[in-house]
């Protein structure tokens, strides 16, 4: 079985990617690699799936991993509608995992332009790819964001979304309609995961845990949102990874009012106090952060708290990582991995 998967240098890609090839499936695992953050990590994750960082930085180049023979990498953009089309026609995908997209809530309040190339304009790209060449089965990421001022706890797939409070909710919740749409349409599956705050070794700069752990290591200040009055439902990278391998290896015909389209929530489903959180942070870290207390972010929601009950009932997931565990091992990724990542060779900075 042929599996794409895009976003494949990220941090819930690149593990997704490694794992379906372990089970033995025909991974392509392709990203543009951009600059939003630092790109040394995105290529130490691609070495981690036996992708040379020399071989992975040239645009269409195709590098197989000298760890998993099934898994081929290749440096390409969603939004290129001609290089995409290519490479449908090329490999016959049976199923297609999309963990491309311009991610980040507060990056879309200063940078809304970025998350139409790759939220819509790309997305429509597979879409149409899925479409016109016989792909049985995609699976994308959504998130928790769509649900945005909803109140309601815990968050179930049946609640309403309409009501976003940042433009990178609208572009999840927009998907969710596209993929709605083209399953009516053309009728194969398309199946989104609303994936509830990740965390774990691996994970990106932009999100709290690293800006945390940067700060307390460094003795900076770190910004204490709504005052530490937050609760996230954080989910351990393991976890999300097993639910989303767990999605693209079901059969299960589960229709929406007849159109073969699901949505599912990913999270823990525990939600934490932010300021246990950072406690947990202290405490893996051994030194004590400088809190600054500040107001509300625009853009972000008081709480998050996922009901898994309906991916549990069709695939058996079940959250197993405590935060405490996964904070212990995301700490100590931090610093004797993460602090350590070497500079870039030549090759891939001059791209
Ligand atoms: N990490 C979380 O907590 C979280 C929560 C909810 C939803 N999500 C969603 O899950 C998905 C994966 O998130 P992540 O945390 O791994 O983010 P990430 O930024 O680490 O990974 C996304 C990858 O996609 C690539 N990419 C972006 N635009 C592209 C394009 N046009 N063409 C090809 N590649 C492109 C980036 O280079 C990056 O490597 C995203 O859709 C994100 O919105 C993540």
């Amino acid at each position: 079985m042929n599996i794409l998967v895009s976003g494949a240098a990220g941090f819930i890609g690149s593990r997704v990617m490694k794992a379906l090839a372990e089970k033995g499936f025909n991974v392509i695992g392709i990203d543009n690699i951009n600059d939003y953050y630092d790109v040394r990590l995105k290529y130490a994750r691609l070495e981690q799936c036996g992708i040379d960082t020399k071989e992975a930085c040239w645009e269409s180049n195709i590098v197989e991993s000298r760890m998993l023979p099934q898994c081929k990498f290749i440096r390409m953009d969603i939004g290129d509608c001609e290089t995409m089309n290519r490479l449908f026609r090329r490999y016959h995908f049976d199923k297609v995992v999309n963990l491309a997209a311009q991610a980040g809530v507060r990056y879309s309040i200063s940078n809304p332009y970025s998350y139409m190339r790759s939220n819509l304009d790309g997305f429509l790209n597979l879409l149409e790819c899925c479409r016109h060449n016989g792909v049985k089965h995609l699976v994308f990421a959504s998130s928790s964001s769509v649900y945005g001022m909803n109140s309601k706890v815990p968050f179930s797939e049946d609640d309403k979304t309409d009501t976003p409070v940042s433009l990178y909710a609208a572009s999840k919740k927009s998907n969710e309609l596209m993929a709605h749409c083209y399953s009516k349409l053309y009728g194969f599956r398309t199946v989104g995961l609303r994936y509830f705050t990740v965390y774990g070794p691996w994970g990106r700069p932009d999100m709290a845990p690293m800006l945390f752990a940067k700060a307390i290591m460094n003795g900076d200040p770190i910004k204490v949102f709504n005052h530490g009055d937050m609760l996230r439902d954080f989910t351990y990278i393991d976890d999300i990874v097993d639910g989303t391998v767990r999605i693209v290896m079901s059969e299960s015909q589960e229709t929406e009012l007849g159109v073969p389209y699901n949505i599912y929530n990913i999270g823990c489903s525990q939600p934490i106090k932010l300021m246990d959180f950072i406690t947990e942070l202290e405490t893996s870290l051994g030194r004590k952060a400088d809190k600054q207390y500040v107001g509300m972010q625009p853009g972000d929601v008081y709480q998050t708290y996922a009901d898994v009950s309906k991916l549990a009932k069709v695939t058996g997931y079940s959250p197993k990582t405590r935060l405490h565990d996964g904070i212990a091992k995301f700490c100590e990724w931090y610093r004797n991995v993460y602090l350590q990542l070497p500079e870039l060779p030549e090759e891939a900075r001059q791209q």
